[in-house]
């Protein structure tokens, strides 16, 4: 879950890198480091944090060179400290990597019983001591990089610059991305589009078990077999603009805030609102009807999106959806069947656990969509069908406006599938249309809870836990509410379906814990009001969050109640979701913490 860069350059080229290491951050910030050809030498720089540090030692001293590599790391072996950062280097070679090299306690005995001195706790410093013993045999560097890598096992995307070679650049990857960029006598590597957007926009995305070699005029790749195999080039239309802050503290606050303007993005992709029907931009694939059983993949968030979906699958088209955590639904070995659909949801589009779920779905003859926000990723890449949710760049590491689009697009492919399977009549959809249409207004007077939200949160960050509770598609919401909250507070939080809290988790309660209950007045409005009671029994303190009938028929005491513009309850998660992603933020912030980079996060999970 690293990112990397490689450039040769026709100018000094640590600036560049710096830059573009900026645009990687979101797959990791625990560390920073760059090597660049200095002479015959290999300058190596690497700082320990936030790459603010490496830029402040940079600034410095700038190494030298027109060739270099650079990396951003989210440490897997080995703490975040400077020693542990990349690039790792030997006498003749630099290498960045991402990714878990699986092997890496065999062949680091091996080699340090050759001699080989290691100084990091790192699984990738074997990769150059292992080239640099075929480099110490006479090998050339291509053959020396070509020699090591059938012995790495595990997931990588590797770069390497060797000593005295300052117009080489070697790339390889196995189920892990890179991509190269084509400048004008300059020749990039990258972890994505992204990374080189500023640079380039002609890109060749490698495949798994490529190895690129590239001078400033040549690239030739090598597939598996060691044969010169051809990619294809294409343009991105990745922008090359840093996504700023505006007026916002944080990167997350300004994507709260944006969500009424994505949700009506994504939602007019999707509908012909003057007609009032659902509109798939592009003809699926199958048929509904041909379809037994959806199964939903994805992680964390995005997979919260996916639990509320099932809802709307189930009840609108009478659909039976499984949920699957990514991690687990290639390991479970259930029963699939041929034709059947695969859902996987991805902000990112490069979380490799998904993208595994994805490759393995296809594999069992299962139909493939991805909702995925970042349309250039692999997963939009090798997914049958790709829904984009139109959500712009989403820099905070907690996903607010992501979700969001997510749900618009899962609620637009419920209603369509309704249609299809004749379980929604042309009324049925127009009405349910109409109702999405009213979404991001909604959204937009939800927003307008947030200086009660910021008070609250004043009382929030002094919890030493919390509890949300929810029924229906309140309880997803839940979920989503404790993971956003602990993710970047770090209180300890934990959803529950309402109903559920008698089983065990009302042991928890007492004067100290926060209870949130999200309940939009609805058919199970009263049921949770009766597990409010058993909360409120127990002395616990509860903060409601309803609509003005909701907050009338409650009757019980509340510490805060929070009331929603009304609305009909199908869709109300998406409304239901802007004050528990306020009350995180405001708490994250009360609490002094770095909201949009949390401890032990990346944006991008691209390890397993
Ligand atoms: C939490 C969050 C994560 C992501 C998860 C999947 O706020 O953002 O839980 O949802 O890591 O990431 P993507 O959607 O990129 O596959």
């Amino acid at each position: 879950m690293c990112g990397i860069i490689g450039i040769l350059g026709r100018d000094p080229v640590v600036g560049k890198l710096v830059a573009s290491l900026k645009r990687l951050e979101y797959r990791g910030y625990d560390s920073a480091g760059v090597a660049t050809l200095e002479g015959l030498r290999i300058e190596c720089r690497r700082a320990e944090g936030k790459l603010r540090n490496l830029e402040e030692q940079l600034r410095h001293c700038p190494p030298a060179g027109q060739s270099g590599i650079g990396h951003t790391r989210w440490a897997t072996h080995g703490k975040p400290t400077e020693g542990n950062a990349h690039p790792h280097a030997t006498e003749s070679v630099a290498v960045v990597h991402n990714g878990i090299i699986e092997n890496f306690r065999e062949l680091r005995a091996e080699l340090e019983r050759n001699g080989a001195d290691f100084k990091s706790e790192t699984d990738t410093e074997v990769v150059p001591h292992l080239v640099e013993s075929y480099l110490k045999n006479g090998y050339s560097p291509q053959d020396a990089v070509q020699a090591s890598l059938p012995r790495l096992r595990g997931a990588f995307a590797l770069t390497f610059l060797f000593k005295g070679h300052d117009d080489l650049l070697i790339g390889a990857c196995k189920a892990s991305p890179l991509a190269v960029g084509h400048g004008n006598g300059e020749v990039y590597l990258g972890s994505d589009a992204i990374a080189l957007a500023p640079l380039t926009d002609t890109i060749t995305y490698l495949e798994d078990g490529d190895c690129a070699v590239l001078t400033r005029t040549t690239c030739v790749i090598y597939g598996t077999g060691g044969s010169v195999v051809q990619r294809e080039t294409s343009k991105s239309v990745v922008s090359s603009l840093l996504a700023d802050k505006a007026n916002y503290r944080h990167f997350m606050a300004k994507e709260i805030h944006e969500q009424p303007t994505v949700a009506g993005k994504t939602l007019t992709h999707y509908l012909d609102v003057a007609a009032k029907r659902v509109a798939m931009p592009m003809a699926l694939p199958f048929d509904f009807n041909s379809i037994q059983r959806i199964s939903i993949i994805a992680c964390g968030t995005a997979s919260y999106a996916g639990h509320i979906a099932k809802y709307w699958f189930e009840r609108l088209a009478r659909l039976s959806v499984e949920i699957d955590v990514a991690s687990e639904f290639r390991y479970r070995e259930a029963p699939l069947r041929r034709g059947d659909l695969a859902i996987v949801i991805s902000q990112s589009g490069e979380t490799a656990d998904t993208l595994a779920a994805l490759r393995y779905a296809k594999d069992q003859g299962l139909h493939t969509i991805s909702v995925v926000n970042v349309a250039t990723s692999t997963i939009a890449r090798e997914s049958e069908s790709v829904l984009p949710t139109l959500a712009g760049p989403e820099i905070g590491v907690a996903s607010t406006k992501a979700f969001i689009c997510q749900l618009m697009v899962l609620a637009v492919l419920a209603v369509t599938a309704g249609k299809e399977r004749g379980k929604l009549s042309k009324i049925d959809e127009s009405n349910l249309v109409r109702e999405l249409i009213e979404v991001p207004r909604l959204i937009a007077a939800a927003l307008l809870a947030e200086p009660q939200i910021e008070k609250l949160a004043h009382l929030m960050a002094d919890a030493r836990a919390a509890i949300y509770l929810g029924r229906g598609t309140s309880a997803p919401l839940a979920f989503e509410a404790a993971l956003k909250l602990k993710e970047i507070s770090y209180i300890h939080s934990e959803g529950y379906a309402a109903g559920e809290l008698k089983h065990g988790p009302i042991a928890l309660i007492d004067e100290a814990i926060p209870v949130v209950v999200i309940a939009p007045y609805d058919r199970v409005f009263d049921k949770t009001v009766s597990n409010m009671q058993e909360v409120a029994a127990r002395g616990g303190k509860i903060i409601l969050i309803t609509d003005a009938k909701g907050a009338s028929e409650a009757a019980v005491d509340t510490l805060v109640t929070i009331v929603l513009p009304t609305m009909v309850a199908t869709f109300a998660p998406m409304v239901y979701a802007i004050p528990v992603q306020l009350l995180a933020y405001h708490t994250a912030v009360a609490r002094g913490a770095d909201v949009d980079q949390p401890r032990n996060l990346a944006k991008s999970v691209t390890v397993e």
